[in-house]
């Protein structure tokens, strides 16, 4: 037996060592591991073993039968290994250099400054409304007292949707107002930040979308005392000092008396080319609701009032990353937006 054991170790074992791939060491164990192995004959003989030998026998046979799967795995790790190398230096892997940077994308600057506008006025109570940006002309202009024909519209150069001129692309949000006022009811705050989209030849500081923030408060005496707090509550917040504003009168058909609101300029003291060397910002128009307005909405003009404010997004974020083209905002391009 010991001679029949010996000389099938030395054959596997051979074998073991000549294969150079793994299929070829599964053709080997098979030769001598399988059902009809060379090790399995060897252990079927034992019938033909005196009784008082058996036990050896069947020891000696179970203990090549652990070297050949000894040897086996210790062969099978190693054409692992020199697989996995050869992979390596064909690929010309170099464990030494450091590992590539994963690319990872970053917030665009208008979802920093909306989300921290956000912040601030739900801080004061509001809450945030969003519109359709394909918007109803009845939204956008008529229920806004800016009736067909009215020169106001010239101003809003249009996109329009359909022959009929009933849909278009909101020109501002303020068409939000008036869903807002449909559907709530007063006392209320609420800011609108959104896109909005005009057909105007681009530049600098013109592009055909562009951003707003409207906000709506609705209660009973609410004056322009409120509207001036407000604004000054919130530039406090963005620009983390005290600004003086100021009100000029302005028109818009949709707020009686309306105004332009300026700030003062947060970068200089005596003029600069951001406030254009009047250190005066134009910040955001607003006033006081129109009676004609909150009648639109189902809001009696007898018991409420309220103030509303457009601010222009697209300009704030410029402002306060020093952007000096619009363009750059809408234009995807990774170069600009990686920076932020
Ligand atoms: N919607 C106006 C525009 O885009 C801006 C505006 C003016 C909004 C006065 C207001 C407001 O809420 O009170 O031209």
């Amino acid at each position: 037996m010991s001679a029949e054991r010996a000389r099938l170790e030395e054959l596997a074992l051979a074998a073991i060592a000549a294969a150079r791939e793994t299929a070829e060491l599964a053709r080997v164990e098979r030769e001598f591991l399988g059902k009809e192995g060379a090790v399995g004959k060897l252990l079927a003989s034992i019938r033909d073993v005196p009784p008082d030998e058996r036990k050896a026998f069947g020891h000696g046979a179970n203990e090549l039968k652990r070297a050949i799967e000894t040897a086996l795995a210790a062969r099978r790790a190693m054409l692992e290994r020199e697989r996995l190398a050869a992979e390596r230096s064909a690929e010309d892997f170099d464990p030494s250099l450091p590992a590539r940077a994963l690319a990872h994308g970053s917030l665009h600057p208008l979802t920093h400054v909306v989300r921290r506008l956000e912040e601030i006025f739900s801080s004061m109570g509001y809450a945030i409304l969003d519109g359709p940006e394909v918007e109803l002309d009845y939204y956008n202009f008529e229920a806004l007292n800016i009736p067909k024909d009215h020169p106001a519209r010239e101003m809003h150069d249009t996109f329009w949707c359909d022959r009929e001129q009933k849909l278009l692309l909101r020109t501002h949000t303020s068409p939000v107002q008036l869903r807002a006022l449909e559907r709530m009811r007063p006392p209320f705050r609420a800011i609108v930040p959104g896109r909005c989209f005009r057909n105007e030849t681009t530049d600098a500081s013109h592009e055909h979308t562009f951003h707003q923030m409207e906000g709506l408060v609705v209660g009973e005496d609410i004056t322009v005392g409120h509207l001036i707090g407000t604004m000054k509550t919130f530039l406090r917040e963005v620009f983390r000092r005290e600004l003086e504003v100021r009100l000029r009168p302005g028109y818009f058909p949709f707020v009686e008396p309306g105004f332009e609101l300026d700030v003062r300029c947060p970068f200089c003291e005596r003029g600069c080319s951001v406030c254009k060397r009047s250190t005066w910002i134009e910040l955001c128009p607003c006033g006081m609701v129109h009676p004609k307005v909150l009648r639109y909405g189902g809001v009696d003009p007898e018991r409420y009032t309220g103030f509303a404010f457009g601010l222009g997004l697209s300009r704030l974020v410029m402002l306060r990353y020093g952007i000096d083209d619009i363009r750059l905002l809408m234009g995807a391009d990774v170069r600009f937006l990686e920076q932020f």
